[in-house]
């Protein structure tokens, strides 16, 4: 069986999606779930395009070992030179340098000449050689760029010295047989096209990235680029856990295996989500929350006297645990820290005790805590930026009758330590709330969305809400969960405003 290389790019692509901005410590985290999901490669971001990106992929770089690591670079030395340092301690380092191929990019975008481009592109390989021995080249727009012009400019590259050969749908605009046709004729046409792997990398704009990606695989690609939860720009990449259970449940079919661990999926996919504010579709498959959930009559008559009638994906394949009850209000920091460890998690003293604190308090308000209930405590707890000065919570209460004004007194502890006590109205409880916490907070903030999601079911379920916000002109999200919805609200709301806060000192 062919091994099919699984090359993540939710670090990089899928934080280009709008509105997501994931911090130093969200990064590390997901990083470190990606290796636990066993994906070959991760794009750990484009070191060149800021600060922040260079030094989340240099922590990166420092800390997986078990994976290859991956920085994006333009055709253009001052990239390289940011991955060759931001990749400096990595055990197993990927260049990823691109240029656009197609006739539009070249004219519009590049204004450069086929032959400049060609000659651009072999000079970056040449010059990413002196420091990388693992370089992928992607041809941007290779979907509609003409083919024998592709197979010549691939030809010249790998003479240069490229080791994968990417050939993206960047627009999302091709058809699974066209795109099959592509690698079909690069296999056919480029002389040295066996030194290397073959990429595909599949945009969703017309929804065929899933679909393009398996005519990719059958026409030569042994590598295969998305991310979780298939986020990205625009409409999206291809989804990876969609792309390795589809293997895993053909392989009737299919002759292919990849390495990743089809029971992290679940896990990875909600620190996805929760992480990027993007919300998985209740209908999306293989995570969405209704994807084991039978409803009409016949078909649960069938589940019930054969599951297979109408499941062929079983939930604990991808780690969905119909009962993952775990903990409760009598276990004790032995059983919990066990827990911690079994849930991925190292933290460090302070942090396991600060958990410890939270899982008890939540023991008192909530009968049955889930493994979703901790892996939400300890991702929290994990990715928190307390080192940094910020808006704490001391206390709230809200005034709602269905026929008077809401209105919310709020005190918050600020960055300089001052206790600040207000009381404002608003329309609804949110609103009340979010028009004190912006009497109070320093920084000019305006709130652009609000989400809310419960983790796990049942009526004693944890509320988790997501804001998009500008706080000074920048654009961030904030994520809180709590077992009361305004509650998570507000935290969501001080979340923001301390990412944003936690944004301006670390860039
Ligand atoms: O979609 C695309 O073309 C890309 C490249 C940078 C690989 O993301
Ligand atoms: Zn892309």
């Amino acid at each position: 069986m062919t091994q099919i290389k699984i090359f993540d790019t939710t670090l990089r692509d899928g934080e280009q999606s709008p509105g997501v901005n994931l911090n130093q410590l969200e990064k590390l985290e997901l990083a470190k779930q990606l290796e636990r999901f066993g994906v070959d490669i991760m794009e750990a971001g484009f070191p060149a395009s800021s600060q922040g990106d260079f030094d989340a992929v240099k922590k990166i770089a420092e800390t997986v070992k078990n994976v290859q690591v991956a920085g994006l670079a333009r055709a253009v030395k001052s990239d390289i030179d940011a991955c060759r340092d931001a990749l400096k301690n990595a055990e197993n380092p990927r260049l990823h340098v691109f240029i656009a191929t197609s006739p539009i990019h070249m004219e519009y975008k590049l204004k450069k000449t086929p032959d400049e481009v060609i000659e651009t592109a072999v000079e970056m390989v040449k010059y990413g050689k002196q420091f990388f021995d693992n370089i992928e080249w992607s041809a941007e727009d290779a979907s509609r760029t003409d083919l024998d012009f592709l197979a010549k400019i691939i030809e010249k590259v790998i003479d240069a010295g490229a080791t994968v050969i990417n050939l993206p749908d960047t627009v999302g605009y091709t058809m699974p047989r066209e795109y099959g046709a592509m690698f079909r004729y690069i296999k056919e046409n480029v002389p040295n096209i066996d030194k290397v792997d073959l990429s595909c990398h599949c945009h969703d704009d017309l929804g065929m990235a899933l679909a393009n990606s398996f005519a990719a695989v059958e026409n030569g690609a042994t590598q295969v680029e998305g991310t979780i939860n298939g986020i990205g720009e625009r409409a999206g990449n291809a989804s990876l856990e969609e792309f390795s259970v589809a293997l895993n449940i053909r392989n009737d079919y299919y002759p292919y295996h990849t390495n990743v661990v089809l029971k992290e999926i679940k896990r990875t996919s909600d620190m996805v989500s929760k992480f990027t504010g993007m919300t998985v579709p209740g209908n999306k498959a293989v995570v969405g929350r209704n994807a084991f959930a039978h409803e009409s009559g016949i078909h649960q008559d069938g589940v019930l006297k054969n599951a297979q009638t109408y499941e062929i994906i079983t939930p604990e394949l991808v780690g969905v645990q119909s009962n993952n009850l775990v903990l409760g209000k009598h276990s004790g920091r032995h059983a919990f820290t066990d827990k911690i460890s079994q849930l991925g998690f190292s933290l460090t003293d302070d942090k396991v005790k600060e958990a410890f604190k939270a899982f008890k308090s939540l023991t008192d308000r909530k009968k049955e805590v889930t493994d979703d209930d901790l892996f939400a405590i300890l991702t929290d707890i994990q990715t928190d930026t307390s080192n940094v000065k910020r808006y704490t919570l001391e206390d709230f209460k809200v005034q709602y009758g269905s026929s008077d004004k809401p209105s919310a007194t709020v005190r918050l502890k600020t960055p300089n330590d001052e206790q600040i006590e207000d009381t404002g109205t608003g329309q609804g409880s949110v609103e009340a709330l979010y028009n004190t916490l912006d009497q109070i907070i320093h920084e000019d903030t305006h709130l652009t969305d609000f989400q809310l999601n419960s983790i796990g079911q049942g009526r004693d379920a944890l509320a988790e809400v997501h804001v998009s916000l500008t706080v000074d002109g920048l654009s961030v999200s904030g994520r809180g969960s709590a077992q009361d919805v305004l509650e998570a609200a507000v935290q969501a709301y001080l979340n923001g405003v301390n990412r944003a806060i936690y944004h301006q000192k670390s860039e």
